[in-house]
């Protein structure tokens, strides 16, 4: 009996987290939740994951690492992963130094304020989402080739060759992600002249290994030439060429334009920590900055996990962000954004006046502040930490699973479909029911708004955290609750980020909650405040890394896709 125990203890472990061999023969670890020491890498598939531990493992870096799951991404996720989309990346150096790296799409040159509407200014179809014109000019590959010039230490052939390899040798397909090739077929098949890669004669099966020739030799141009190999020369006319196809306005001047940007980091404190993130374009750092103000002075800890006092002020937090969100937030090129103000905490103690500790407000009386916006919301969020104490945390996007799902002919990847994360008519919700005003119009040149929350944790001085989720407007509401799951909880990082989640976002004034997460008295007390609830599927998908007091770093792959941690 007892030896019957000892197997099956066995038998759990190690599939739950396998040694394995890399082509380095250094062995790692892989798994959703496991404890290393010299480095580790957390994505949303495996593929990419190894691809970043093989790199750590030949020297390289967190940067190079970060890098090459990137690419790896791009390959082996094309529901998320992209080299046509973009995305924000948070860059901390082993001597404390943080750099926030900024690749997100921006309109091209050609694009109209009311380039979505009719002639009676109503939206028109799905022009914004489904279409050539959906997409912004992508700049995940000048992000990828600047990091790594600035901060890289591998040659950059060395950190694009697992994804070309992966292009080219094809990886085995998940079951998930089978179903997942096979759920958008429809949307592949009908938005694409020449069936692309993803589409075979019949439906995907797990294990069904999925090659895609086009894209190798796309990487391989950018192995060559760097930006160039895709912002010029062969990969650029394919593009244009694409848009011609399409009707869509990429033109040449827009790839050879664009250029991704550091930003300065968000940085604020909450309890005894430090963090890190990205300001505008991405409202996201704004949100996570003003919940963690709006709830810092009251002991949610002591009020208890999903208690319906603490659900009730994170709730009311929420709808106060979000409302400022749609007023204030933009390209911050193009319009000036009031971060200071927002995030100010006299400002947020100010916005919570009105709080109510037993009734909810209604959104319709909650307006944007005076300092002086369900499923189809795939992104995808990597962490990477190394041994000599640099660390990314980078989430990055194509909007839509598999974006606008229209592949360039001849070069292999998908087209993002970003264009909708702007106003397209300021005061109308988007594919999030994000609603927006003027600041997030579309203008030409201007990046859209964004919701991405990538985050870098710090407790005295030294690396704690580093997170970000997938999830559309739910990005920052995820982010939140795993910091304070963890802060005030007092969860290990994989608790805090199995944990049940959820989430307001102002319009509709409704608390969105993951099925079975809050127990039915609790919800019974928010009901009777005068919360409208609504039961939906997951929110959010964390890839995690904690620093243990001791130096080791610990793995939270979300339970909820097919996450995977590698680490050595
Ligand atoms: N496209 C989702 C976001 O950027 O928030």
């Amino acid at each position: 009996m007892k030896h019957t125990i000892k197997i099956l203890v066995l038998i759990i472990l190690t599939s739950a987290c396998r040694q394995i061999h890399s082509d380095s023969k250094i062995p790692f670890t892989e798994g959703r939740e496991i404890v290393t020491k010299n480095g580790m890498v957390v994505s949303a598939h495996p593929e990419a994951s190894r691809a970043g531990i093989s790199v750590l493992q030949k020297g390289g870096n967190a940067v190079d690492a970060a890098v090459a799951v990137q690419l790896a991404l791009a390959v082996c996720y094309p529901e998320a992963g992209n080299i046509g989309g973009g995305g924000f990346m948070v860059l901390r150096q082993s001597d404390g130094t943080k750099r926030v790296l900024d690749f997100r799409e921006k309109a091209p040159i050609a694009a109209k304020r009311d380039m979505y509407l009719d002639g009676d200014g109503n939206i028109a179809g799905k022009l914004s989402t489904d279409t050539h014109l959906a997409s912004g000019v992508p700049g995940t590959v000048d992000g990828m080739v600047r990091i790594h010039s600035l901060y890289g230490s591998l040659d950059f052939r060395d950190v694009i060759q697992p994804a070309i390899n992966l292009a080219e040798k094809g990886f085995p397909l998940p079951e998930d992600q089978a179903a997942s090739l096979n759920r958008n077929r429809e949307n592949f098949t009908g938005r694409n002249r020449i069936l692309p890669a993803f589409v075979k004669d019949s439906l995907w099966k797990g294990g069904d290994v999925l090659r895609q020739p086009d894209l190798a030799k796309t990487m391989k141009r950018i192995r060559k030439h760097g930006r160039k190999g895709f912002y010029s020369g062969l990969t650029a006319q394919l593009i244009v060429n694409e848009m011609k196809r399409g009707n869509g306005i990429i033109s040449e001047k827009d790839l050879e334009n664009y250029s991704s940007v550091f930003r300065e980091p968000l940085q604020t404190d909450y309890r005894n920590y430090s963090l890190s993130t990205v300001p505008p374009p991405s409202g996201g750092g704004i949100i996570l900055t003003q919940l963690l103000g709006m709830v810092e002075s009251s002991p949610v800890g002591e009020w208890g996990f999903h208690s319906a006092k603490a659900v009730h002020l994170v709730v009311e937090a929420e709808k106060r962000a979000f409302a400022d969100r749609s007023g204030y937030s933009g390209d911050p090129d193009f319009v000036s954004v009031p971060v200071k103000e927002l995030t100010d905490r006299k400002y947020l103690r100010l916005r919570m006046n009105d709080f109510d500790e037993k009734r909810a407000t209604p959104s319709s009386a909650v307006f944007g502040g005076d300092p002086l916006a369900d499923e189809n919301e795939q992104t995808t969020h990597y962490s990477v930490a190394d041994r000599y104490g640099n660390a990314v945390a980078a989430t990055t996007t194509l909007n839509n699973t598999f974006g606008s799902s229209i592949v360039v002919e001849g070069a292999g990847f998908i087209l993002n479909n970003e264009m909708d994360d702007f106003s397209v008519k300021p005061g109308e919700p988007n594919m999030y029911g994000l609603t927006g005003g003027d600041a997030n119009a579309i203008e030409p040149g201007k990046r859209m708004l964004s919701s991405m929350t990538p985050v870098i944790v710090e407790k005295e001085g030294k690396l704690f955290l580093v997170a970000g989720s997938p999830g559309g407007a739910t990005i920052p509401t995820t982010v939140f609750q795993v910091i304070i799951n963890v802060v005030d909880y007092r969860m290990k990082i994989s608790e805090a980020v199995d944990a049940g989640r959820f989430h307001h976002q102002w319009l509709p004034d409704q608390i969105s909650i993951e099925a079975n997460s809050i127990d039915s008295l609790t919800l019974m007390e928010l009901k009777n405040m005068g919360h409208e609830i609504r039961t939906r599927s997951s929110i959010g998908s964390v890839n995690a890394i904690q620093i243990l007091p001791d130096g080791r770093m610990a793995s939270a792959s979300d339970k909820r896709g097919f996450n995977t941690a590698c680490g050595y």
